[in-house]
C-alpha cells in the first residue's frame, strides 16, 4: 500500500519524507488554511504561490501532490484546474488537481452535475484528476468511467455520518467498527455500506471486477487502526493525516523493550561504539 501525507504543512511533509515512508502529498482548502495559519503563527510570511512552490519542491519528483478546485461549475472548475496546473505543475512535474465528484449545484431550477463534465474534459487535455468527496461506491464508479486517475473515499465521514444518524457523541479520533455498528438488531448503514472502510472495500470490488486503471486514495483517515483494516482490504492508497502515521510507528511494549535494552547496556557493549 502506498502512503500520502493529508497535509499541506511544508515542516510536516519535510519530516515525514525523512522517514522513507511516503508516496504523495493530498491538500485541500482547509489543510492549506490550517498550514497557512501554522506558520503565519510564527511570523514567517509568503505568497500562496511561494508556498505551493516551496511544497510542490519539498514532495519532489514522482510524489504526486493533490491541489484543489475551489469552484463549482464546470467554467470555474476547469479554469482553476487549468490555471492550477499551468503555474504549478512545471516544478517538480507531480501535480495532480483534486475535483469533487458531484457538486449538484442548482442553477436558475436546474441541476448541474460538472464534476464529471470536468473530469472528462481534464483526462482529454492530459490533466490528472484526484477525485475527491467520495461518499458512495456509485460516486466512485462514475468518477472512474469519467476518467479520473484517483477516487478519494472519504472513509472518516462516512463513520462520522452513520454515528450522527444516531445522534451518537464522538471524538474525531474515535474508532468506529469495520463491520458497522448493531442498533436495535440492525446493522446501521448508509444504502448498505456499514463503514468508511466498508465503503472503501466495496469501491477496491467494483473497480477490480472491471478492471478499472483508477486507484484508490482512502481519505479522510482518522485513526491507526482504520489505517490497518484499509490495508487488509487491499486499498492501493492511504493518505493520512501526519499525527496517526505518528500512531501507526507507537507501541507501549516497543517503548518498554528500549528502555530495557539501554538499561542492560554492559560498559564492554558501550565501548565499541566511541
Ligand atoms: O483527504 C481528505 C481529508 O483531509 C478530510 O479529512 O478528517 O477532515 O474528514 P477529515
Amino acid at each position: 500500500m502506498k502512503i500520502f501525507i493529508d497535509s499541506a504543512n511544508i515542516d510536516e511533509i519535510k519530516e515525514a519524507i525523512s522517514w522513507g515512508i511516503v508516496d504523495g502529498v493530498t491538500t485541500n482548502p482547509s489543510l492549506i488554511k490550517k498550514a497557512v495559519e501554522y506558520f503565519k503563527n510564527q511570523g514567517i510570511s509568503f505568497t500562496m504561490e511561494e508556498y505551493i512552490e516551496k511544497l510542490l519542491k519539498v514532495a519532489g519528483k514522482g510524489r504526486w501532490v493533490s491541489l484543489e478546485v475551489i469552484g463549482n461549475t464546470e467554467d470555474d472548475m476547469l479554469g482553476e484546474a487549468e490555471t492550477l496546473f499551468a503555474k504549478f505543475n512545471n516544478i517538480s512535474n507531480n501535480v495532480i488537481i483534486k475535483i469533487p465528484v458531484n457538486p449538484e449545484i442548482e442553477e436558475n431550477g436546474t441541476k448541474h452535475f460538472d464534476g464529471l463534465k470536468v473530469i472528462k474534459k481534464l483526462k482529454e487535455k492530459n490533466i490528472p484528476v484526484n477525485c475527491t468527496l467520495i461518499m458512495s461506491s456509485n460516486q466512485a464508479l462514475l468518477a472512474a468511467k469519467a476518467g479520473a486517475k484517483y477516487v478519494s473515499p472519504f472513509a472518516g465521514r462516512i463513520d462520522d455520518f452513520l454515528r450522527k444518524k444516531i445522534g451518537m457523541t464522538f471524538e474525531k479520533e474515535d474508532y468506529y467498527p469495520e463491520e458497522g455498528l448493531v442498533i436495535d438488531e440492525k446493522v446501521l448503514n448508509d444504502d448498505g455500506i456499514v463503514s468508511g472502510v466498508d465503503l472503501v472495500a466495496s469501491i477496491k470490488e467494483i473497480l477490480d471486477n472491471f478492471n478499472f486503471d483508477t486507484e484508490i486514495i482512502a481519505a479522510s483517515v482518522r485513526n491507526a487502526r482504520q489505517v490497518r483494516e484499509l490495508a487488509e482490504v487491499g486499498v492501493h492508497i492511504a493518505t493520512i493525516p501526519f499525527s496517526v502515521i505518528k500512531d501507526m510507528v507507537k507501541h507501549p511494549k516497543t517503548f518498554e523493550g528500549m528502555i530495557n535494552f539501554m538499561k542492560d547496556t554492559i560498559p564492554e557493549y558501550r565501548e565499541i561504539f566511541k
